[in-house]
């Protein structure tokens, strides 16, 4: 584990010093779990979504995309439920005056247990050699039982707490277990009280009466209040969907794991439409559909689960989680939502007008019922990140810092670079670079020795660079590196193009998709 909280480490130091992500307001000291994204950040992060984006609108007929604004009427927010349950337990410690939430508190105490079963297990293995029977020893080794009794006993206590919303006996499981403030060591808690996630603002003059306006948590209402718009003046039918990506903002708690849990952050987000009674079909359809998306980016199959949920929000009939292996362990980045007909119902109930979808095929009215798919645009780009980053030993004791990105989504596709700075080298890369800048992010690199340059493009993830040398001159050909093999092979300027474009474009995933 400290192993990995090292790697991670240097990844978020690799992502600053590259130009991937800088925390925000850096020069005033930073803003909590607020961060900007750099030079290559962006381009990753434009990658990503045209990924996303492109898989939504081009390979299905039926879905179409919107852009809604931030700010919405504050009712909506109503009829979701997010101004009365959006919350987070929070508690306080009296001595250190540090705020935590509860629910995070007890889920780390239920941890610290399964850590110590793992330890029992390391043990034994280590004791006993190849002879260790590892799933006989968790079923009778009693010591394993009595941790896995007490996790068992505290998971349940602290379910049933959060699924009544009984927050006295939240606090009460705090005591029970003896947590104690990480920072002052001290019992000394307050009571838990419920915290609302939305960030808000006023919208008008004081002297109008401004309106309280939030900044809205979540990017799917602006689909659900659009959707019969979209309909009508799209002729969409039912089943369709609906795409959006944009900003998202809560005012999280526990901010941590860089861009991870962040209080601006962005999600791409799809609402599909389906008639009643079909929506469990089309769950376990884009279930399936949004894992093949995943793993089309070729990060390795193995670092993908889902996580079904059992207990399920008021609204939902079916949920689940994919989830990632980061240095931290496996964490949600997308989740797939039957949220039935409750958020139209809603909006037409707090609305006051009629949202019903009319079926020319039934010759029927009805609130159809929404599949959703929610992934966040910051936690794919730390998922791709993670994966992508290796430290290599080279032959002859050399080191290089490799990010292997997906060559689709790499912020800069191919460097150009002149062996010297004379010569009239410099001069025939720059015509290449000309010619291949209209269709790939290309750089042009002549500073430094020509091993230092392909390091620097390593270390951004270029997946080719190309070398002008003399020979170039005399045939019109270069030298082409790959940036995983490191191998160079010998081609004509003339075939470049082609070769660069039939790896790195965002196509050549959705190919895959299809
Ligand atoms: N509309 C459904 C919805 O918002 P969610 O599970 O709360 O569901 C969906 O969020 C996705 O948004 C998550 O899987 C995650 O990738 C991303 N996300 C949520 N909160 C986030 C945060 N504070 N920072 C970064 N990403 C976040």
């Amino acid at each position: 584990m400290a192993q990995q909280d090292e790697v991670f480490k240097k990844i978020v130091s690799h992502a600053k010093e590259y130009g991937f992500v800088f925390p925000s307001s850096e020069i005033y000291d930073g803003l909590s779990a607020v961060y900007d994204y750099g030079q290559n950040g962006v381009e990753l992060k434009n990658n990503i979504k045209r990924y996303w984006w492109d898989s939504m609108t081009l390979l299905h007929d039926n879905i179409v995309g919107i852009d809604s604004a931030i700010f919405m009427h504050p009712t909506i927010w109503k009829a979701s439920g997010h101004v009365d349950a959006f919350n987070d337990p929070l508690i306080d410690n009296r001595d250190s005056k540090k705020r935590y939430r509860a629910d995070v508190l007890i889920e780390e105490a239920i941890a610290k247990i399964e850590e110590k079963i793992e330890k029992e297990v390391k043990k034994a293995a280590k004791r006993f050699g190849d002879s260790f029977d590892e799933a006989m020893f968790r079923e009778t080794n009693p010591r394993v039982l009595e941790h896995k009794a007490k996790r068992d006993a505290l998971h349940q206590r602290y379910s049933d707490a959060m699924n009544a919303g009984d927050l006295n006996e939240l606090r009460q499981i705090i005591l029970d277990e003896e947590i104690v403030c990480p920072i002052s060591g001290t019992r000394n808690w307050t009571e838990v009280r419920q915290f609302n996630l939305m960030f808000s603002t006023e919208m008008g003059s004081t002297a109008d009466g401004a309106m309280k306006v939030y900044l809205r948590p979540e990017t799917a209402q602006g689909i659900f209040v659009n959707y019969l718009n979209v309909q009508k003046t799209g002729r969409m039918r039912i089943p369709f969907g609906i795409a959006q990506i944009g900003k998202a903002f809560r005012n999280e708690i526990v901010a941590r794991q860089f861009i991870f849990r962040m209080r601006e952050f962005e999600q791409m987000e799809m609402q599909f439409f389906v008639r009643p009674g079909e929506e469990l079909n089309w769950f376990k359809t884009w279930k399936e559909w949004r894992l093949k998306w995943h793993k089309a980016l070729g990060l390795g199959d193995e670092k993908y689960r889902y996580h079904d949920h059992e207990k399920l929000a008021h609204y939902a009939n079916a949920a689940t989680d994919i989830e990632f292996q980061m240095p931290f362990g496996f964490k949600e980045v997308e989740g797939i939502h039957s949220r039935t007909n409750f958020d139209l119902s809603q909006h037409e109930k707090f609305s006051g007008k009629n949202i019903k979808y009319f079926d020319p095929e039934l010759n029927e009215s009805y609130v159809p019922y929404v599949i959703e798919t929610s992934i966040g645009v910051d936690r794919m780009f730390l998922s791709v990140l993670c994966s992508s980053y290796e430290e290599q030993q080279l032959e002859g004791g050399d080191k290089r810092v490799v990010l292997h990105l997906p060559a689709a989504l790499a912020p800069v596709k191919c460097a150009v670079m002149p062996l010297v700075k004379k010569d009239g080298l410099p001069e025939k890369a720059r015509e290449i670079v000309n010619d291949l800048k209209f269709d790939f992010s290309t750089h042009y690199d002549e500073k430094d020795s020509i091993g230092k340059r392909y390091r620097r493009q390593d270390a951004i993830g270029t997946p080719y660079c190309i070398t002008v040398d003399h020979q170039t001159l005399e045939d019109n050909t270069v030298t082409l590196r790959h940036r995983d093999t490191m191998e160079q092979s010998r081609v004509a300027i003339a075939d470049l193009h082609k070769l660069i474009h039939d790896n790195v474009s965002i196509n050549s995933l959705l190919r895959k998709l299809a």
